[in-house]
């Protein structure tokens, strides 16, 4: 399987590359976006792709925008590739990782939603018995499940930022208090549908977080990326116990290898061992099997 570490599109003005997607302008209404095999952890940027992940992401995506179609229209649009990319070769060596997609409005916020206690929510908990303003019930362990899904947003940081969790008010002063009703709403409404889906296929969704975009009228969309290894925290569900931070679904490889080298956590990013590259890549595949079945 060929890699694609960053795309380099000849006829696209390129409007900028975050660290997994290089973003082009198509025209004033659409995008089309590259999700490259770059593997960010910590919100570092690691040197070498992983290959085959941008397409993993890419096809999770579609296939969850797919189901939550009912739910909230999203970023997709039927124009193919071929109308934006003529270069068969280009097209080529895009593979899965690209499409063209509605040029939204993106919101300034993180629509993170938990279903479990891990992470930041984690600590929160343990210093104030809350996340994100949210009371939660005393006693709780690390990776419990919790009474009900919560929604726990962030303000999106800036780039080499760590994201920022806010309480729902904030949200509310910052978008308006009908809109952030509305992505709280069904934030939580797909996190609980898919959280039931993947459980099914042995996945547990301790946590994700959604995007979501205003159109022209201000209809809110589903962007980005949805419920991806990236996106979220997955975990397999016949290893999970409480008490104990059950092993992630698909960095855990780079995560334990880090450790044990002692990386402090800040660019630059240390190279990885082929064998952790080839198993991590091997998990992104995984991932992609369980929940939709396919390659
Ligand atoms: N349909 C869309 N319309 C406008 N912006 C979008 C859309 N989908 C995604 N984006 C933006 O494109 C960027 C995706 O690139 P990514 O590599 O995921 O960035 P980041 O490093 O911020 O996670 C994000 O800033 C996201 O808000
Ligand atoms: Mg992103």
């Amino acid at each position: 399987m060929t890699a694609l570490y960053q795309s380099d599109l000849s006829d696209l003005e390129l409007l900028g590359r975050g660290k997994v997607r290089d973003i082009y302008a198509v025209d004033d209404e659409h995008l089309l976006i590259v999700t490259t095999d770059r593997l960010s952890a910590f919100d570092v940027v690691f040197p070498q792709p992983i290959p085959g992940k941008g397409e993993v992401l890419t096809r999770v995506s579609n296939f969850w925008f797919g189901r939550t179609e009912p739910l909230i229209p999203n970023q997709l649009t039927d124009i193919p590739l071929e109308s934006v990319v003529p270069d068969a070769e280009e097209r080529r060596r895009l593979g899965d990782r690209a499409i063209v997609v509605k040029r939204l409005q993106p919101l300034p916020v993180e629509a993170i939603v938990r279903g479990y206690l891990i992470g930041s929510g984690w600590k929160d908990y343990q210093k104030s018995g809350s996340v994100c303003g949210i009371p939660l019930p005393r006693g709780l362990q690390l990776a419990d499940r919790l009474p009900e899904p919560i929604f726990t947003p962030s303000t999106k940081a800036e780039q080499g930022e760590h994201d920022v969790n806010v309480t729902f008010d904030a949200v509310a002063d910052r978008i308006g208090a009908g809109l952030a009703e509305q992505v709280r709403q069904v934030s939580l409404r797909i996190y609980r549908e898919a959280a039931e889906y993947a459980l099914g296929r042995g996945i547990i969704i301790a946590d994700t977080k959604f995007e979501f975009g205003l159109d022209r009228e201000g209809r809110l969309h589903l962007i980005d990326e949805v419920l991806t290894p990236d996106s979220s925290r997955f975990w397999p569900a016949d290893q999970y116990r409480p008490g104990i931070s059950p092993p992630s679904f698909d960095k855990q490889f780079v995560r334990d290898y880090v450790e044990s080298i002692g990386w402090n956590k800040r660019p630059p990013a240390p190279e990885l061992p082929q064998e952790i590259i080839d198993r991590t890549a091997e998990k992104y595949r995984e991932a992609e099997r369980r929940l939709t079945g396919n390659h």
